[in-house]
């Protein structure tokens, strides 16, 4: 895995040699005025350093927001089509250079490289599909309750969109909120995560290439309490559009509130697989085991759950577990199954709940250590783990860890898994495996999450569906698809009288 002592990882790998980035403001990339810079190091070798980025400051967003509101008076004037092209054209390019951005992304994110590659897909998926809604951007008309009068809804652009966006989807989640928010004749302010800043300006390259107009969009690195805080504030900020932990996100609609900001929100998960007994195991086994440890799972459609029905539960587990072992893992350029945790602290919130798991009274099937020796020193790595045992009133059943971890529960029936399912506070995604057409109904109509999977894992939404949750895991909107322009539009109804004087109005009615 590490690279000998002469020749360092990115050129072992063909990746960009260590530089420092700027911000990305009005067009151009500028330094913040804080003079201060952050390290972006490889989460799969700490000896890998990646970059600099610029530590910005509250006077940073405010020029931030300075461009994109100036660049706002003009950019909402451009007909909608015309906008759409600079984003077909950005999703050329994201896809010209997708093996090197997502090589760029795993090194930066962790995840395996098949998964980096999806992840700009999604990029690119999402940019043509908001490129196709400039050619729509659809509204109403509907009659009026009065001759001569036509009535319509339009959609209306909001002003600077604020968004604040996490560090598992580096590139897929920036674009899902950018792409919809450009089209619909918004500008953007972006504060990428800190552990992933250099995806988030890869997208700014796209667009710069483009040519896409000065201050349309920009990036502004640094930390939640300097960037992200004083953006979301700004009064020019009209939505603000966040992906991250329920606490954050809390913390984000408190602080929007005075101002009655629109405020979009897509926090956490702690979804759930329930396997019956009629279920193709071997199928549900595989769904399991990339639902919960695909990107080490940190995703927040992560399999956290699952919920086997007894008569199948033994043998479930027996093969989970066994899958699980032989998950190879290491730096994801690698040919490996499996890559790092984020961070250190990350690997410390697993190894919390791997400990609370165990004193709770769950058994450990598989996996359930941190892996620190050799190359596996020089960066975050966990087991993938499987508790079986596990009560749904435990707290690994019930708090989000976003680790490599899963917890295997017992079912008497389909409407027992339903409650288990049910019975955490947050809503994104779930999903049965059944050979029967009644139970797979039943579930979907009852599993009170934004979305449901029959015969496949909780993870894998597409990018032209509404992706989303309800209870602590949203607030009510959901982005991608047509719902990613209801994020960034706000309705405005037109009535045009068109009786033209008083005397034609008259002689139209009483034909009527
Ligand atoms: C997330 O984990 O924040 O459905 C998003 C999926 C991905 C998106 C996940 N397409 O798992």
């Amino acid at each position: 895995m590490p690279a000998t002592a002469t020749e360092s990882i990115y050129e072992k790998y063909s990746l960009r040699a260590p530089r420092e980035y700027k911000n990305y403001v009005n067009g151009e990339w500028v330094a913040s005025r804080t003079g201060k810079t952050f390290d972006d190091v490889n989460p799969a070798n700490s000896d890998d350093h990646i970059g600099t980025f610029q530590e910005s400051n509250a006077d940073d967003v405010r020029a931030a927001v300075d461009a994109a509101d100036r660049a706002y008076k003009k950019w909402r004037l451009v007909p909608a089509p015309k906008r759409a092209e600079y984003l077909y054209r950005a999703a050329a390019i994201l896809q010209r250079d997708k093996e090197k951005i997502a090589r760029e992304m795993t090194r930066e994110m962790g995840k395996v490289l098949e998964e980096t590659k999806g992840d700009v897909q999604e990029a690119i998926d999402l940019a043509y599909l908001m490129a196709g809604e400039g050619r729509r951007l659809f509204g109403v008309t509907t009659p009026s309750e009065l001759p001569n009068k036509f009535n319509m809804a339009v959609r209306m652009p909001m002003g600077v969109a604020g968004l604040v966006t996490p560090w598992n989807f580096p590139i897929a989640i920036p674009a899902w909120k950018t792409m919809p928010a450009l089209v619909c004749g918004n500008t953007v302010v972006i504060k990428p995560a800190s552990q992933t800043p250099l995806s988030v300006i890869m997208l700014a390259e796209a667009f710069d290439e483009v040519g896409l107009p000065k201050g349309v969009f920009n990036v502004v690195t640094g930390g939640g309490r300097e960037v992200g805080e004083p953006l979301i504030l700004d009064e020019r900020v009209k939505i603000v559009s966040f992906t991250g932990s329920t606490e954050v996100g809390r913390g984000i609609s408190v602080a929007c509130a005075p101002q009655f900001k629109k405020v979009h929100l897509e926090m956490g998960g702690k979804n759930v697989i329930m396997v019956m007994d009629d279920a193709d195991i071997d199928l549900a086994v595989d769904g399991a085991l990339w639902g919960a440890f695909g990107t080490a799972g940190q995703r927040c459609t992560a399999a956290s759950r699952v919920v086997a029905h007894k008569k199948i539960h033994d043998e479930f587990v027996e093969k989970l577990s066994a899958r699980a072992k032989k998950m190879r893992i290491g730096f994801g350029l690698d040919d490996v199954d499996m890559g790092p945790n984020i961070s250190a602290s990350q690997i410390e919130t697993v190894k919390k709940y791997v400990q609370i798991g165990k004193d709770e009274g769950a058994t450990v099937a598989c996996g359930g250590a941190e892996l620190t020796d050799g190359a596996f020193g020089k960066g975050h790595f966990h087991q993938p783990t499987v508790f079986a045992g596990v009560k749904p009133s435990m707290r690994i059943a019930q708090e989000e860890i976003f680790g490599p971890v899963t917890s295997v529960m017992k079912c008497d029936s389909l409407e027992e898994a339903i409650e288990i399912g049910n019975g955490v506070r947050y809503g994104l995604s779930s999903s049965i495996y059944t050979r029967d057409v009644n139970n797979a109904f039943v579930a979907m109509r009852d599993m009170y999450t934004g979305i449901f999977y029959v015969n496949a894992p909780t993870i894998g939404a597409e990018t032209h569906l509404p992706f989303g949750g309800v209870k602590e895991t949203g607030n009510g909107h959901r982005e991608a698809g047509v719902a990613g322009i209801d994020v960034f539009t706000e309705w405005k109804s037109i009535y045009v009288d068109y009786s033209g004087s008083l005397q034609r109005a008259q002689i139209d009615t009483e034909e009527i």
